[in-house]
């Protein structure tokens, strides 16, 4: 009797373990499948999307959106692209650093691709379909590209908001030539040829992170905004200034490529709110305190603009959504 019960009991020891192993084997094999791999880049979860920004306009406030495609071209939202309307001053593109009250014109989407533009003090502005016939080739910071016009009225609006003649809104159409990221010096050798964007300064997008804005403002008198640095997707949840190193971001089915860490200039100094210029030219002057880079090779491209956030190129179309994973591959 003993000892038929031992084998027994012995027997539903060798069924658990094998059942065990079992589970823990379709477990793992769950994991593998689900963990998002492309070719043998390995990634690892390191956040999720916390912001995601779109700005229809250049140097204009950007949309803080729930969702947005990403696109080789840059963030769509609604069937508008990210910075592919440029304003223009006597034929040259303005910027906040020359003009910084940009930032107070508010464009939003009103479906269908079509731009309503918004200021304090003005009637809103509803976008005319911009004129194919009227094209302008635009050179900005070495890259040329074409866009059209927007047409008189969107013209007069900015003239009105600015007080004074002389300003034109053209748009970047999916016909219009994009302007090849490789087409400049400090992305000759980084950029694919089919990395092209509008008017994007110099690729599709701009990371950054909750934490490095966090340890930027714990150095600073008064805290600044993310708005500060015009970025596309913000990521929480991973530590200050890790996303240097990222050299592949997935999120969704969107997979995005590192270019460079983005070299920060004045505009980060205009009060998103009230488009002045900080007087003591923060946070810039603290940023270059500590995030010059320490890069041998990169000293000449960078020289004094101090770091933050990552440029990249995309490899891979897809939805993105607030929330969402960010996995990362070093
Ligand atoms: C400039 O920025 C600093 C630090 O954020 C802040 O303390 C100061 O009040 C700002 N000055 C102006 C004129 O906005």
């Amino acid at each position: 009797m003993d000892g038929l019960k031992v084998a027994l009991e012995s027997r539903q020891t060798v069924v658990l373990t094998l059942s065990t192993a079992a589970v823990i084997a379709v477990g793992i094999a769950y994991l593998k499948w689900r963990r998002p791999r492309k070719g043998n880049r390995q990634y690892v979860p390191v956040g999720h999307v916390s912001k995601i920004y779109v700005h229809p306009v250049k140097s204009c406030r950007g949309l803080e959106v729930g969702e947005a495609e990403v696109t080789k071209q840059g963030l769509r939202q609604e069937g508008v692209m990210d910075r592919h309307l440029l304003i223009l001053y006597k034929d040259h593109f303005l910027d906040t650093r020359t003009e910084p009250r940009a930032v107070l014109i508010s464009p939003q989407c009103v479906g269908d691709g079509q731009v309503r533009l918004e200021a304090p003090g003005m009637d809103p502005l509803t976008l005319p379909k911009p004129n194919k016939q009227k094209v302008y080739s635009i050179s900005m910071w070495e890259v040329d590209g074409d866009a059209v016009d927007c047409g008189p009225e969107a013209a007069g609006w900015l003239e009105k908001f600015f007080g004074k003649p002389g300003y034109k809104l053209v748009m970047s159409t999916p016909g219009s030539k994009k302007r090849p990221t490789n087409q400049h010096p400090k992305y000759k050798d980084i950029a694919k040829p089919d990395d092209k964007v509008g008017f994007q300064h110099e690729t599709a997008l701009l990371l950054t992170s909750e934490a490095s804005l966090k340890d930027l403002n714990n150095k600073l008198a008064t805290p600044v905004a993310m708005r500060n640095f015009r970025p596309n997707i913000v990521v929480a949840g991973c530590g200050s200034f890790q996303e240097d190193d990222w050299q592949y971001v997935r999120i969704g089915e969107a997979e995005i490529r590192r270019m460079l860490p983005c070299d920060r200039c004045l505009m980060t100094t205009v009060d998103p709110e009230t488009g002045m210029k900080n007087g003591t030219q923060e946070p810039l002057k603290t940023l270059r305190s500590y995030r010059l880079t320490k890069d041998e090779k990169y000293k000449s491209v960078f020289g004094h603009s101090p770091l933050f956030g990552l440029t990249c190129g995309v490899e891979q179309e897809g939805a993105i959504h607030i929330g969402d994973t960010v996995y990362v591959c070093t």
